[in-house]
């Protein structure tokens, strides 16, 4: 029985004022740390927010997360931030690969780059949450199962077995992250259940313990339907992870599955 996960990017949103605000929201909506130990809960704020959230965060349940990670321990890398820096910042979990950092962001991301990402996040002890999916041009091709596999294998290429263990795939198809366009739960569950297929040539059973994340415009009204289904994990949520009801709302779902 996996875990579900639930997890907020809040991608370049908030001030620090809100940030606490936020938080603060989460633990009241969450009641308990009860709902934390039956659903694994996460916040990645901006690096530099990292620290004030942690201490937020103290006592409630909630893990903390990056949103990025350079893969050289230490140097001449101006505006880059390492994984030991992430960890001593109280930092679990880092999102790597992500379609705004591989589609969108100055010089592109690219396979390569992300696997030494993911090796280095998890070499210093940080689960890393490998983003992976496709464009809507490559989806009205018919490549979407290909493109998956591609961006999986790449990532994953090289990654000791102590790593694989605790690693985290999140599915976000590209065309539906911040579009209000969300994947049907067919679709989630078909690009879910491809995944572990994969997975499962990669790391064997261990496949079967990986918690696959959905991610891309996931909502309360539609987020028990996608994570009821069989290879949905639970979410990475970008703007409705910035509304502490919603999120909250959200995590409720989560947890519902765990509960049937
Ligand atoms: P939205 O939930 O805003 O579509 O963003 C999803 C996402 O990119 C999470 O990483």
């Amino acid at each position: 029985m996996r875990k579900p996960f639930v997890a907020g990017n809040w991608k370049m949103n908030l001030d620090l004022v809100r940030a606490r605000e936020l938080v603060a929201g989460i633990r009241g909506g969450l009641g308990t740390d009860a709902d934390c130990r039956r659903v694994d809960v996460a916040v990645c704020p901006p690096s530099v927010y990292l620290f004030p959230v942690a201490n937020e965060l103290v006592g409630s349940g909630i893990a903390l997360g990056a949103q990025d990670v350079y893969p050289e321990p230490k140097g001449a890398f101006t505006g880059e931030v390492s994984a030991e820096m992430i960890k001593d910042a109280g930092a679990q979990y880092v999102i790597i690969g992500h379609s705004e950092r591989r589609h969108t962001i100055g010089h592109l991301e690219d396979d390569r780059m992300i696997n030494l990402k993911v090796k280095a996040a998890g070499a210093a002890g940080l689960t890393p949450i490998l983003c992976v999916g496709e464009t809507i041009g490559e989806r009205k091709r018919g490549q979407t199962l290909e493109v998956l596999t591609f961006q999986l294998v790449a990532g994953m290429t090289g990654v000791s077995a102590e790593i694989a263990e605790r690693i985290v795939i999140a599915y976000e198809p590209v065309w539906a992250i911040g579009t209000g366009e969300v994947a049907t739960p067919d679709q989630a569950q078909e690009a879910h259940a491809h995944l572990r297929g994969e997975l499962r040539k990669l790391v064997g059973d261990q496949a079967d313990q990986t918690r696959i994340q959905y991610g891309g415009s996931v909502k309360p009204d539609n987020a028990a339907d996608l994570f009821g289904q069989p290879d949905v994990d639970g979410g990475l949520i970008g703007g409705a992870s910035l509304k502490a009801d919603d999120f909250v709302a959200i995590i409720s779902a989560a947890l519902a599955t765990v509960q049937r």
